[in-house]
């Protein structure tokens, strides 16, 4: 489990997470949302042991302050906002970085990559990619870290990403937000930055609204996404709909029916 408790965090001076209490299950795919400058990407570094943090934030019960980064990286990937490489490396060399855990074992970037649709890239230069391509390698990278959601111990894995469908088409959104699926269904732990409300409803078990660094709800997808919570939140007129019934999505107000 993760539990991350009254966290509040700066970012150089400003004052930037104010008193976020939040829990994230293994075996569920949990999303963070909220406007731009919320504060997600600042709540997700502290919860990956990268950003400093008062309160307290434990992951499988070990306190994320106290951890070394190489014993978290055991047990947690995380998937930046970007990432820049900085020397020409081809896609499967990028993808091998991912293998701290399972050096050598090349069937596993291999793999990796396969899952994000991106075989016969092995030789692409990185640089050379579109932007959603680099993003999946970025994936098949991480995935490769902790190839498996649960250990032999019944430890769990989790993936930490942020924004991951950011610059994809929505057949590789949904490739992406499969992969997510199936690692939270092996008894993985996911806890995703996400733009798009609407894959959010549809793909999430649970949802943390953020906004100017607090929380304002949590908890199913359903009952967090209210037309006035969202409308606040994103200081626009929002209406939630209810069709199909299966999940909620999200309409600006000026398109809801009348
Ligand atoms: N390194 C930094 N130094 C100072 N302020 C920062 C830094 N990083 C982010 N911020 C500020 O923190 C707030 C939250 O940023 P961020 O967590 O990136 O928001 P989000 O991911 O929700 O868009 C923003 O106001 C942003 O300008
Ligand atoms: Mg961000």
């Amino acid at each position: 489990m993760l539990d991350a408790r009254n966290v509040s965090a700066r970012q150089g001076r400003k004052h930037i997470l104010h008193d976020i209490s939040f829990s994230a299950q293994p075996g569920q795919v949990s999303a963070i949302v909220g406007p731009s400058g919320a504060g997600k990407s600042t709540f997700l570094k502290a919860m990956t042991g990268d950003l400093a943090y008062s309160g307290s934030i434990t992951l499988n019960g070990q306190d994320i302050a106290q951890a070394r980064l190489a014993d978290l990286a055991r047990i947690r990937a995380v998937l930046s906002q970007s990432t820049p490489m900085a020397f020409p490396f081809t896609v499967i060399e990028v993808v091998r970085l991912g293998l701290i855990n399972s050096p050598g074992q090349d069937h596993i970037a291999q793999s990796a990559l396969a899952r994000v649709g991106l075989t016969g890239f092995e030789g692409r230069f990185y640089q050379e990619l579109s932007g959603g391509e680099q993003q999946r390698v970025q994936l098949a990278r991480i995935l490769a870290q902790v190839w498996r959601p649960l250990g032999d111990d019944g430890v769990p894995s989790w993936l930490f990403l942020d924004e991951p469908v950011s610059s994809l088409d929505i057949g590789h959104q949904l490739q992406v937000m499969r992969i997510v699926r199936d690692f939270a269904s092996a008894g993985g732990g996911v806890v995703m930055v996400m733009h798009d409300l609407n894959l959010t409803a549809m793909s999430a078990d649970k949802v943390l609204l953020l906004k100017d660094g607090r929380a304002i709800d949590q908890g199913n997808p359903s009952t967090v996404f209210r037309n006035d919570q969202l409308s606040h939140a994103y200081e626009c007129d929002l209406f939630v709909n209810r069709t199909p019934s299966t999940y909620a999505f999200i309409l600006p107000q000026s398109a809801a029916p009348s």
